[in-house]
């Protein structure tokens, strides 16, 4: 029996795992539409109510694929989308948040999902060239007309937030957090504590590495984003897989596995945490879901982190292009 509690995001109730969708249309490899809709549906009958997509993923496929997932349960999911790269998949990347664009994306989503509102509405990266209060102006409209509930940014800076949080309160920040991207706990974590907006960590399973399930690039497809990340790069993934290792063992200690023990670490990091692993297969949603009844002790953080000390970390969470659209 899998044990889904609930966490608050804000004032947004939400399953304490949430679902990451990203994976079943994009980045890692074809995927299966009809073994996915199995997985979004599983998620959705365990309790699972948070679902994250965005509109770029596959183009739209994603938003597409949980709309399917979701027709005639509308009311179990709280459905988490995303608006900002405006760039065709494959061309260079274009972020967008004036509001008009703002607005546009916002239908687009509305109609790719087949629902009436967003749940919780993120944009994706914020737009350098245009000032937050405008994006999130154009987004507080949008709760104003009932096609969204709640608002929320991705990898903003600490600034941005407080600026955005001034013009509607933002009820999550989603952002990379996993036992091997630690780099908001600094600031943008404790500004978000302040003002009472939750964490959403993704890709908290380090995009899979964690579980020990990749010990080669070769393992990936050929249209695997991985292929091109530093930390799977020759020589920084030997490195990386020595921490892997020590995770191993340590989970094997307590009887659960190294993607669970990396999950429940995270899951550890504060009531208003609420990570998305992302999968498209019930077996792996299902062994992540029950890493929220595993207990960790201040000893065994302790040895978790220990394992996997932050200089040993080898090579950058995204190639510098990537890094170059994060907000700083
Ligand atoms: N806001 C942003 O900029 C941003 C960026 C990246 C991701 N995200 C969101 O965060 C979600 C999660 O991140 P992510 O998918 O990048 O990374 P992740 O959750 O850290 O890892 C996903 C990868 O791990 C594999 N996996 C999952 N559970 C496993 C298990 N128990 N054992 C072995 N392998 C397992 C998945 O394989 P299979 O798919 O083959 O099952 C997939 O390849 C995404 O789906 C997306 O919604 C947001």
């Amino acid at each position: 029996m899998i044990d889904v509690r609930i966490r608050h995001l804000g004032e947004l109730t939400v399953s304490a795992q949430g679902l990451g969708c990203m994976g079943m249309s994009h980045g890692y490899g074809d995927s299966d539409d009809a073994q996915s809709i199995e997985t979004l549906n599983r998620a959705l009958d365990l309790g699972v109510t948070l679902l994250d997509t965005a509109d770029f993923y596959g183009a739209g496929h994603n938003e597409e694929l949980v709309g399917r997932a979701i027709a005639g349960r509308r009311d179990d999911a709280v459905v988490a989308t995303k608006f900002g790269f405006a760039n065709r998949l494959g061309e260079p990347t274009v972020i967008r948040g004036d509001a008009p664009y703002v607005r546009q994306a916002c239908e687009a989503s509305l109609r790719r999902l087949g629902v009436d509102h967003i749940d919780l509405y993120y944009q994706h990266r914020v737009d350098p060239r245009v000032p937050i209060e405008e994006t999130v102006g154009a987004m507080a409209e949008l709760v104003q007309a009932g096609k969204v509930r709640h608002l929320g940014l991705s990898e903003a800076s600490p600034e941005t937030i407080r600026r955005a949080h001034a013009v509607h309160p933002i009820t999550a920040l989603q952002s990379e957090w996993s036992l091997w991207s630690r780099d908001l706990e600094a600031e943008a974590a404790p500004v978000c504590r302040e003002l009472g907006i939750g964490l959403v960590p993704f890709s908290p399973l380090g995009r899979g590495f964690l579980t020990g399930r990749y010990n080669s690039v070769e393992g990936l497809a050929k249209n695997d984003v991985r292929r091109t990340q530093p930390r799977f790069a020759d020589g920084n993934l030997d490195r990386n897989l020595a921490i892997v290792a020590k995770l191993e063992e340590l989970a094997a200690a307590k009887g659960v596995t190294a993607g669970q023990l990396a999950l429940a670490w995270v899951q550890h990091r504060g009531e208003d945490v609420v990570p998305i692993p992302g999968t498209r297969r019930r077996r792996y949603l299902e062994e992540n879901l029950a890493a929220l009844s595993v207990e960790l002790t201040p000893e065994d953080l302790a040895a978790i982190e220990a394992a996997a000390p932050r200089e040993e970390i080898a090579g950058a969470r995204y190639d510098a292009t990537s890094l170059s659209f994060v907000d700083h």
